[in-house]
């Protein structure tokens, strides 16, 4: 039969918290062609702990592919046209294997675990300043249960088969994305171990101005610097594929993948933002070349690095852990939904709150508070309250904390970024109650584009851009200019509701300098 052209295809693997995804984009257009995604597992096994198994991560991952490949035939498509594929990751899952067998050496332990808590505040005791910064002029982060350099350590303490393997020479170290590249480029006879910029700069290990792994700090958690990855730019080729339906093909470009949605929602300029709804939300705003330290509460981070040769370009970056994941909990622990998308309906037969608000800690607050001792709170109670109130302050509660962000980002900048929008992407963005309260809150529109894949597409687009595959031209508009880019804005809203104009005259006031009292 006839095979559809449409020229050189990219490949993107999406490593989420909660799911895998392997989706197929034109170059020409970054039209997303087909996708498969599979759900991972989650394991909990103690309270404030969660894990993955690193074999079912790579599972869904290769099978994504397999089907989405089986997909492209199905439409005609010659998957051999795809000619380079990029990685994006969960950031901060710390994997550690064996390099002779290739097996892991423990679950992998997720971003949001909190285990660590005791092993920070030891940790905080040694440093000479007696302060969780103590390391940030170094690699732009705080020392919290975050970051997977904590984690590592944990488990070189806890585990015994982690502790031999790294001081007998065969145990390696690695984000998500080291794990996958590893085992396709070479399965369990080992393939290549690197890491890119963005994903290096969340370990704490990485020393953000010269992106090499810091001597001092490496000491510091007893890491030896040979079980890490090698630090690479966002966009070279890194290696090929040795099995399954795309051997052959090259893997030319890994970002975490916040600054994967950066890169997809062409935040190429200075004072650029955007905020994803996913497990959690992350708002990273663009700095540019210069590193920015925060003292509110922030991650300096990198935001991408466009070839071995380009300079990076850094970002402010606003983690909270609690987003999309406050909808999934109220769904599976509490069953006042039966899916995500059953909580904007509950939400909208209320007008308000009536009085209830939710501080979803579950794993301690994130930015701008770093506190691991927080835990989540229902307050405002009445007998009035009912599953629809709480449904609306779910709601609210993930745009408070948004607000909390781009607060921290205007004082942090010196006021000299003055965000006249918010783009926005992500699953919960689909929920459009949500976008309107956050647009209220913030007093500035919110603008959601039609592609919501932001985070693939970031991936695809440094793949194809890299040196010596050269089949996408990185634009700052969308490259099938010429029509604009189809986006919904939702304008905030005057409302009746005190409590909304009080808060967005806050934002307001901090933007155009006057005082908030
Ligand atoms: O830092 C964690 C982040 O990368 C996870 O993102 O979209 O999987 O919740 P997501």
């Amino acid at each position: 039969s006839q095979r559809c052209r449409y020229g050189p295809l990219v490949g993107a693997i999406d490593q989420g918290t909660s799911s895998s995804r392997f989706l197929v984009f034109r170059a020409q257009t970054g039209e997303l062609l087909t996708y498969h995604q599979m759900e991972t597992k989650q394991l909990f096994p103690r309270e404030g702990w969660a894990e993955q198994d690193p074999l079912n991560i790579l599972e869904t991952v290769e099978e994504c592919i397999e089907k989405a490949v089986e997909k492209l035939e199905k439409l005609s498509i010659d998957p051999s046209d795809i000619k380079a594929i990029g990685v994006t990751n969960q950031r901060e899952t710390t994997v550690t294997w064996d390099r002779r067998t290739g097996l892991p050496l423990y679950n992998a332990i997720v971003w949001h675990d909190m285990r660590t808590t005791e092993t920070v505040d030891w940790c905080i005791a040694r440093t000479s300043s007696k302060d969780k910064n103590h390391f940030q002029s170094t690699c732009g982060l705080p020392i919290t249960t975050y970051f997977s350099a904590v984690k590592m350590r944990w488990l070189m303490e806890n585990v015994p088969n982690v502790y031999d393997a790294v001081h007998e020479g065969h145990g390696l170290f690695g984000t998500i994305d080291s794990w996958i590249v590893w085992n396709l480029t070479g399965g369990p006879r080992g393939g290549i171990h690197v890491t890119d910029v963005t994903n290096a700069s969340r370990t704490m290990l990485m020393d953000i101005k010269t992106m090499q792994w810091d001597s001092e700090i490496c000491r510091f958690f007893e890491i030896p610097k040979d079980i890490l990855p090698t630090i690479r730019s966002s966009s070279e080729v890194y290696g090929q594929i040795v099995d399954g339906p795309l051997h052959g093909t090259p893997i030319s470009g890994i970002l975490g993948d916040q600054q994967a949605a950066l890169v997809g929602n062409r935040c190429f300029s200075e004072g650029q933002a955007k905020n994803t709804y996913g497990t959690g939300c992350f708002l990273l705003c663009n700095v540019g070349r210069k590193l920015m330290m925060s003292n509110h509460g922030l991650l300096t981070t990198v935001a991408y690095q466009l070839g071995a040769d380009a300079p990076p370009i850094y970002a402010l970056e606003g983690s909270v852990a609690v987003g999309g994941g406050l909808v999934r909990w109220l769904r599976d622990n509490i069953g006042i939904i039966q899916k995500d998308a059953d909580i904007e309906l509950l939400a909208s037969t209320v007008s308000d709150a009536g009085g209830c608000y939710i501080v979803p800690a579950f794993s301690g607050l994130f930015a701008p508070y770093w506190r691991s001792d927080a835990r989540g709170t229902i307050c405002g109670l009445s007998r009035f309250t009912t599953k629809s109130h709480i449904a609306r302050a779910a709601l609210e509660a993930i745009c408070y904390q948004t607000k909390d962000l781009l607060e921290s980002i205007i004082l942090d900048t010196s006021r000299s970024v003055v965000l006249t929008s918010l783009k926005v992407d992500g699953g919960m963005t689909a929920n459009n109650l949500l976008m309107q309260l956050q647009a209220d809150l913030l007093g500035i529109p919110v603008v959601r584009p039609s592609m919501a894949e932001s985070t693939s597409l970031g991936a695809a687009m440094v793949a194809g851009a890299a040196k010596g595959i050269d089949v996408w031209e990185i634009h700052a508009e969308p490259i099938n200019s010429g029509t604009p880019e189809a986006v919904d804005t939702f304008m905030p809203s005057i409302t009746e509701n005190g409590e909304f104009n009080k808060v967005l005259s806050i934002l307001n006031r901090i933007q155009l300098n006057m005082p908030l009292h």
